[in-house]
C-alpha cells in the first residue's frame, strides 16, 4: 500500500481548487507546504490562507508544517478537511507533546527531520507518531534535487518500525521525487510519497501521479 501526495508549492496558487482538482481522483492526499519566512526562508501561507486551502480542496490535505515554534501552531490546522498535521523536530520545544496534541483531535500526526538531523532522534518515539517525513531536500523550495544520501535513514527507520512491531506508521519522503528517484525511496522502505514539481511542471499532472504510482506498484 502506497500514497502519492502531490504538493501544490509549484501550482497556480491563484487557482489552488482547480489545480488540486486536476489530481483529486488519482492522488490520494494533498501535501500542503505552510512556510513562515522563519523556520525556512521562504513564506507561503499564513493560518487563514492554509484553513481556506484546506476547506476547498478537493483531496483529504496533509499539512507540512515548516514554522517555528510549532507546539503551540500545530493544532490550529485541525479542521475537517485536514487529515494529518506533521510538524518538525527542529522547530519542536517538545515533539511528543505536540504529537499528543494532535492525535488527540483525531488527526494523524507527523514528524519530520531536515537533512542535517540524525535519524537517532527519533527511535525511541516512533510509537507517537503516525508518520515519519524524512525530508530529501532542504525544506523552502520546490524543485531541488533528490537526495540519495537520505536514503540510508528511510532504511533505517523502516528496520525499526518492524523491530518494534510499529509497521502501521508510513514513512513518507518529500523533495525531488520524480519518475528517475521514487524507486529508490520506495526500495529504501518508503510508503507515502510528495511530489511537487514533478507532477505540476509536467503537461498532464494526473497522468504524472498515475506514471508515479505505476513505477512502485
Ligand atoms: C519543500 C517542500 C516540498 C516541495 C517538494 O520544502 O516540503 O513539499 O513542494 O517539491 P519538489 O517535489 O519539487 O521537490
Ligand atoms: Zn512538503
Amino acid at each position: 500500500m502506497i500514497r502519492i501526495c502531490p504538493s501544490i508549492l509549484n501550482a497556480n496558487f491563484d487557482d489552488l481548487p482547480n489545480e488540486i482538482l486536476k489530481v483529486a481522483q488519482v492522488s490520494d492526499l494533498l501535501h500542503l507546504d505552510v512556510m513562515d519566512n522563519i523556520f525556512v526562508p521562504n513564506f507561503t501561507f499564513d493560518l487563514d490562507q492554509s484553513l481556506k486551502i484546506v476547506e476547498d480542496s478537493a483531496l483529504p490535505v496533509d499539512v507540512h508544517l515548516m514554522v517555528s515554534d510549532v507546539d503551540h501552531k500545530a493544532t490550529s490546522y485541525a479542521i475537517d478537511n485536514t487529515a494529518s498535521i506533521t510538524v518538525h523536530f527542529e522547530a519542536c520545544a517538545d515533539p511528543v507533546s505536540t504529537l499528543r496534541n494532535i492525535r488527540s483531535l483525531g488527526k494523524r500526526a507527523g514528524l519530520a527531520i531536515k537533512p542535517n538531523t540524525p535519524i537517532s532522534v527519533v527511535e525511541e518515539i516512533l510509537n507517537e507518531m503516525d508518520m515519519l517525513l524524512v525530508m530529501t531536500v532542504e525544506p523552502g523550495f520546490g524543485g531541488q534535487s533528490f537526495m540519495e544520501s537520505m536514503m540510508p535513514k528511510v532504511e533505517q527507520a523502516r528496520k525499526w518500525l518492524q523491530d518494534k512491531k510499529l509497521s502501521d506508521r508510513w514513512i513518507q519522503v518529500d523533495g525531488g521525487i520524480s519518475l528517475t528517484t521514487i524507486r529508490r525511496a520506495y526500495d529504501a522502505g518508503a510508503d507515502t510519497f510528495v511530489a511537487g514539481s514533478a507532477v505540476y511542471k509536467s503537461e498532464d499532472p494526473a497522468g504524472m501521479i498515475t506514471a508515479l504510482r505505476r513505477a512502485v506498484e
